[in-house]
C-alpha cells in the first residue's frame, strides 16, 4: 500500500515524500530577469511547508526564450550562483529543486535582442518566424548549456518543457508544426527535435544527473498530438534514459484544452490520471512517472496513486494558495485544499492567490 509519505527515490532524486510542487511560473525575476528575492522567500516556504521537491517556474535557456521580461534568464552570468543560493536554501529545508528549462517560442511577445520570435513553422502575418537548421542546432545546445549550469549549481535535476503549447509542445503538435523536412510529418520527425535537445542535454550533464520531461499527454484540440503519439513519444525517450515523465495536457487554446481547469468536486480530480496511468504501464520500470493536474484531496490522492502504478503527484495552484499544505496534511488535517481552482492566479501582479474567499 503506497501512502502520500512514503520516503521514495523519484526519477533519479531521493525525497522525503510523494508530493511534487509543480513548475508554476512565479514571474520572480527582476528586469534583468535574475532571481528577485520575494523568490527566495517563497521557496522557503514551499519547503518548509513540507513538499518533497519543487519544480522551478520555466526558466528561459536563451535571448528569445522568454515570455516575459520577469522570467529569470539561465544563460545571464549571475544565474549559478542564485541557483545555487536557492537550491541550498531549498535543501536546508530538507526539500528537493528541480529547474524546468524552457523556450517560449512563438509565445514570446518581444524577443531579448528585438527579433521576430521563433515557431517550429513560421506564421508571417504574426511575425513569427520559422527556425532553421541553425536555429534548431543552437536550440540544442542552448537546452544542454542551462541543464549544465543547474548541474553546476547544484540543483537536483532539469525538467525539459514539452507541454502546454510552448515551443518543444508546438514541435509536436500538427496544429503548429507545418515543416516539410525530417522535423515535421509523421510523429517520428515531429519528435526528432525533443529526442535531439534530449540527447545534447544527457551529453552535458552525463548519465547519471536526473533529466525529467513535462508532456502533453495530447493536445485536446482537433487536429493536434494525439495520446497514442505522446506515449509513443514517452516510450523513445524512456528507453534512451530519462528519469522521469510528468504527464499533463492541453494547449490552452479553450477552456476544455486548459492544463489548468476548474475542480469543482473530486471526481474531476486528476483529470490527466487515465494517461498517467497508461504511460506508466508503457514505460515500465525503467522512467518514473508524476501525474498534474486538479489532485485536491488527500484520501482520492493516496487511492489514485494505489490504482495506478506511477509513483508521483504534482500539484500547482493549491500551493499557491497554502504553502504549507503537505504539513496541513501530514498533521492529520486531511481537509481538501483550499484552492478552488479560479485560476485567478495567472492574473498580473506576481503569484499569488487572488481569490479573495481563500
Ligand atoms: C500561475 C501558474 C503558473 C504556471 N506555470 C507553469 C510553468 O512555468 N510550467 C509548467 O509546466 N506549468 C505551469 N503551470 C501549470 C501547472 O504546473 C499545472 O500543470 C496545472 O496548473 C495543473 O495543476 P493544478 O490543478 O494542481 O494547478 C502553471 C499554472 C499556474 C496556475
Amino acid at each position: 500500500m503506497k501512502t502520500l509519505f512514503d520516503e521514495i527515490n523519484l526519477g533519479g532524486i531521493p525525497m522525503r515524500n510523494r508530493l511534487v510542487r509543480s513548475a508554476t511560473f512565479e514571474s520572480g525575476g527582476d528586469t534583468e530577469g535574475r532571481y528577485d528575492r520575494k523568490m527566495f522567500d517563497l521557496y522557503r516556504e514551499l519547503a518548509d511547508g513540507g513538499v518533497g521537491l519543487i519544480i522551478s517556474g520555466m526558466v528561459g535557456i536563451d535571448r528569445n526564450s522568454r515570455i516575459s521580461p520577469l522570467m529569470v534568464k539561465a544563460y545571464d552570468d549571475t544565474f549559478v550562483g542564485q541557483l545555487r543560493e536557492l537550491t541550498e536554501l531549498v535543501h536546508g529545508c530538507g526539500s528537493r529543486l528541480v529547474i524546468q528549462i524552457a523556450h517560449c517560442g512563438a509565445k514570446v511577445p518581444k524577443t531579448d535582442l528585438g527579433e521576430p520570435p521563433l515557431g517550429i513553422s513560421g506564421l508571417p502575418g504574426e511575425g513569427i518566424r520559422e527556425m532553421s537548421k541553425e536555429d534548431i542546432s543552437r536550440l540544442t545546445d542552448s537546452f544542454a548549456d542551462a541543464a549544465a549550469r543547474c548541474k553546476e549549481a547544484g540543483a537536483d535535476g532539469v525538467q525539459i518543457h514539452a507541454a502546454h503549447g510552448y515551443l518543444l509542445s508546438q514541435v509536436l503538435s500538427p496544429i503548429f508544426n507545418k515543416r516539410a523536412d525530417e522535423y515535421g510529418g509523421p510523429v517520428e520527425n515531429r519528435a526528432r527535435l525533443i529526442f535531439d535537445v534530449y540527447k545534447s542535454i544527457r551529453r552535458a550533464v552525463g548519465d547519471s544527473y536526473p533529466v525529467w520531461i513535462k508532456i502533453n499527454s495530447s493536445d485536446l484540440a482537433d487536429g493536434g498530438l494525439t495520446f497514442d503519439e505522446s506515449r509513443w513519444v514517452c516510450e523513445q525517450l524512456s528507453k534512451t534514459g530519462i528519469d522521469a515523465i510528468e504527464v499533463s495536457g492541453g494547449i490552452a487554446a479553450s477552456r476544455e484544452s486548459s492544463p489548468a481547469r476548474r475542480v469543482n468536486d473530486s471526481q474531476q480530480e486528476g483529470y490527466f490520471y487515465k494517461e498517467a496511468v497508461l504511460i506508466a504501464e508503457s514505460v515500465g520500470a525503467d522512467t518514473d512517472v508524476i501525474s498534474v493536474g486538479g489532485y485536491r484531496t488527500p484520501e482520492l490522492l493516496e487511492q489514485k496513486l494505489n490504482e495506478g502504478n506511477f509513483k508521483g503527484l504534482s500539484l500547482c495552484r493549491p500551493f499557491i494558495a497554502e504553502p504549507g499544505l503537505v504539513n496541513r496534511w501530514r498533521s492529520g488535517k486531511t481537509e481538501r485544499a483550499k484552492c478552488v481552482s479560479c485560476s485567478k492566479c495567472f492574473a498580473p501582479g506576481g503569484l499569488s492567490c487572488k481569490q479573495k474567499a481563500v
